[in-house]
């Protein structure tokens, strides 16, 4: 039986792999996160990587949000793990490697990454440059990485939320050196799997940390509000808020931290 790589005309690509694990290329897919299943089935190996061109159904991490992309020009691609107990906060630590190679790979950058809870890579003063988004399933977990690398135009409705590497640090990328940069993400996440310090390094960089922040529990529009300080990330990967007009901070696993002041 052929391979199912093969059979769904991907190409290997000739990058190092820090997970020693194929890295699989094909120029459109529907979404990195379905192949990446596709590959978890067939029973492909802890750190298999599959990239695309394209994606027609990029899948953003809130429901019905779609991940755009411009050929050429973007980053997309899903990490297959395999463990036997699942490391905590992954998608958090999958961030904070992805801030750490965008500044490896884009020195100008250095030092000036942000990550907003929770899967957000920002560069000042609110601009998205990446996004994260980690689905766990038994003991897999896929992690999924858009990076804007290279564009040179946002599209009007997203001018004052997104941006590139290349717009941020002035830059010049082809589209080859966008394997460059996933190499360099692949070895931060190796090191951040296991590494132990991951929170303090990610409070660090921690967008609006002891800042005034608005968060919907749950969906932006939910209308379910707290309104205080973020105070920093729990051991599991919690968001920490201290609501105005309170001394003890309260945690919270899922929503949207919507507006930021102070
Ligand atoms: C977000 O910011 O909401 C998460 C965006 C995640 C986008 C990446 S691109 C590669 C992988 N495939 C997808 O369909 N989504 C993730």
């Amino acid at each position: 039986m052929q391979a199912l790589w093969y059979t769904l005309g991907m190409r290997l690509l000739g990058i190092h792999n820090p997970f020693n694990a194929p890295v699989y290329y094909e120029e459109t897919v529907t979404s990195t996160m379905e192949v990446s299943r596709l590959l978890e089935r067939e029973g492909s190996p802890h750190g298999t990587v599959i990239a695309a061109d394209f994606q027609e159904e990029g899948r953003g991490r809130i429901r019905g949000r779609k991940w755009e992309m411009e050929k050429g020009r973007a980053l997309a691609f899903t990490v297959l793990l395999r463990f036997t107990a699942i490391p905590t906060a992954l998608g958090l630590r999958a961030g904070l490697a992805s801030a750490f190679a965008i500044e490896d790979f884009a020195p100008a950058l250095s030092g000036r990454i942000l990550i907003k809870w929770p899967n957000d890579i920002l560069i000042p003063p609110a601009l998205k440059l990446a996004g994260i988004l980690a689905e766990a399933q038994d003991n897999c977990v896929h992690i999924g990485i858009g990076v804007n690398v290279s564009q040179k135009q946002i599209p009007g409705f997203l001018l004052d939320k997104a941006s590139s590497i290349s717009l941020a640090s002035g830059a010049e990328y082809n589209s080859a050196d966008r394997f460059i940069l996933m190499e360099k993400i692949l070895f931060r996440l190796r090191c951040e799997i296991e590494a132990a310090d991951w929170r303090e390094r990610l409070e660090a960089r921690l967008y609006k940390k002891g800042g005034q922040i608005c968060f919907a529990k749950g969906a932006a529009d939910s209308g379910d509000t707290v309104t205080g300080v973020l105070a920093g990330i729990g051991p599991e990967g919690e968001l920490l808020i201290i609501p105005n007009g309170e001394t003890a901070p309260l945690s919270f696993t899922a929503g949207e931290i919507y507006q930021a002041s102070g």
